[in-house]
């Protein structure tokens, strides 16, 4: 992997990025997001988290299990604003995953 090498896919941050916030003082993973944004993306940090505790652990020379994962913050995973205010109708959880790729009907019909 090069310093170009996208490191948080969301928020498309790459390892020199990291890099720089650990430069800059970061030594935590939420040091590092709140730099860069890094984890601050629709998968909530699950995609990231492992990528950028191991270039933190390289950078500063401490044991990987010594670098806490990020503070997770609800909701964990996108969610409608109907679902939380409690419509029934809507009111159920669900990922911008599942509803951007195209259903079967979308490709028939439009
Ligand atoms: S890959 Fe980092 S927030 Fe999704």
């Amino acid at each position: 992997m090069d310093a170009s090498t996208i490191v948080c896919k969301c928020e498309e941050i790459n390892i020199a990025e990291i890099e720089l916030a650990i430069k800059s003082g970061a030594n935590t993973f939420d040091d590092i997001k709140r730099l860069t944004r890094c984890g601050m993306g629709p998968c909530q940090a699950k995609i990231c988290t492992n990528l950028v505790r191991q270039i933190i652990s390289e950078s500063l020379e401490v044991p990987l299990s010594e670098i806490r994962p990020p503070r997770l913050r609800m909701p964990l995973k996108p969610t409608r604003i109907s679902a939380l205010v409690g419509n029934e109708v809507s009111s159920s959880v669900i990922s911008v995953f599942s509803e951007s790729a195209p259903q079967e009907d979308d490709e028939n019909h439009g």
